[in-house]
């Protein structure tokens, strides 16, 4: 477990994370663990695999072939039992890019799209950037965990005449690993009502003991040609700068539009390190992947822990799948503007701001856990500090 104790730097290395950091919050010592990427290292097997195509020194059009595909049908047969036809990929660059591009393809400017909120920000910029309109069912929060209201679901589709829901599972910021019949129920409804499901499930091999992923697609036969599933390793092996994901689409119909929406923007590609990263990771990261699971559940144990045993201010919403935890700091009594000052200037930590996932989100922060452990005891220790010393 060594390899996930290693503090890195990446500072200097245009980490998003680390690099914008100190422009963002406008001062050098405040830690960030916003971003969701890890300040872990990838695989040897990734890096040697990119290392060796990189020694090659011709980096020339890339096609993504039959082996790129065999390794994301194993992947997904393996971890997640969904046997897919490998004729159902489609590659992308990234989950976000491929969310605008089915949007584009399979609805109209005008039409209403269904999230659950409070959801990733660019799930409200992705229906409201093409001129179409957002409807929100928003998730209910209850005792401990967060439910989904299934009456407002049905009732906000059947209002509005929706025509797509974009589901997050696992979803961000809540960390719930949705389950069969939560799945089935909502299924159903989009069935009845003929609702595209867009299922965003790049978090989907990040699942804590006592949980299962099931993929939206793998309920039925009916399901899968309802389903179009985002799917990327950048999450799971921390490659998000290398931008490669890929698109299920078993309905043949919409998979020729969203085909056809990728090619007219000159999407034909992946970039070439990308796609071997993908491979390797694939192929050799199953290992890797369960010691990182181990690593992150005893984070998220420590975390909720000590925000337990030491202040009633913040309390941390139980995660089933996701290195992100969802602090409820509503007891801290601040407004949203009042909560990220403090985080920031009090605090000194970087973290996700709880009101940019939807107006559900106030009162909240989000917390990344993907970093040794010495950064995490670090970070909630600055947090609690602070908490203490507001209340002395
Ligand atoms: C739910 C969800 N979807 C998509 C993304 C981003 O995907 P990509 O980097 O492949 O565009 C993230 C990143 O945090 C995410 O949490």
């Amino acid at each position: 477990m060594e390899r996930f104790e290693e503090v890195v730097s990446r500072k200097g290395t245009r980490s998003v994370k680390w690099d914008m950091a100190e422009d963002l919050y406008q001062d050098k010592e405040v830690l960030p663990m916003w971003v969701a990427d890890m300040d872990f290292k990838t695989p040897s097997a990734v890096t040697n695999a990119i290392k060796e195509r990189a020694e090659h020194g011709i980096f020339g059009y890339t096609i993504p072939d039959d082996k790129v595909k065999a390794s994301i049908t194993h992947w997904l047969e393996n971890q997640h039992q969904w046997k897919i036809d490998p004729e159902w990929i489609t590659y992308s660059p990234g989950v976000i890019p491929s969310l605008h591009m089915i949007i584009q393809s399979l609805t109209e400017i005008g039409d209403h799209i269904i999230i659950q909120t409070p959801v990733y920000p660019p799930f409200y910029s992705v229906i409201k950037d093409h001129g179409r309109h957002v409807v929100q069912n928003p998730l209910q929060l209850k005792e401990e965990q967060y439910e989904i209201d299934f009456a407002d679901f049905e009732k906000k589709i059947k209002d509005h005449n929706v025509s797509m829901f974009i589901l997050c599972n696992p979803h961000n910021p809540v960390g719930r690993v949705w389950k069969k019949e939560e799945l089935q129920k909502m299924m159903d409804i989009c069935l009845k009502h003929d609702v595209k499901v867009v299922s965003d499930e790049i978090h989907a091999d990040l699942i804590y003991h006592g949980n299962v992923h099931i993929p939206a697609a793998s309920l039925s036969e009916k399901a899968s040609k309802q389903t179009i599933t985002c799917l990327s390793p950048t999450k799971t092996f921390n490659l998000a700068g290398l931008q490669a994901s890929y698109v299920v689409i078993p309905d043949g119909a919409a998979k020729k539009r969203i085909d056809r929406h990728f090619k007219n923007q000159g999407m034909l590609m992946l970039n070439t390190l990308g796609l071997t990263a993908m491979e390797a990771a694939y192929d050799h990261g199953e290992e890797w992947l369960s010691q990182l699971m181990h690593v992150l559940e005893t984070h998220r144990d420590y975390v909720t822990d000590r925000f337990h045993n030491e202040t009633s201010s913040i309390r941390v919403l139980p995660a089933e799948g996701t290195y992100l935890l969802w602090l409820d700091c509503r007891e801290l009594k601040m407004d949203q503007a009042e909560l990220k000052r403090f985080m920031q200037k009090e605090a000194k930590v970087g973290l996700n701001d709880g009101a940019s996932f939807g107006e559900e989100g106030e009162g909240f922060m989000r917390l990344n856990i993907a970093a040794p452990k010495s950064i995490i005891e670090d970070g909630v220790s600055r947090i609690i500090t602070a908490v203490k010393k507001r209340e002395q």
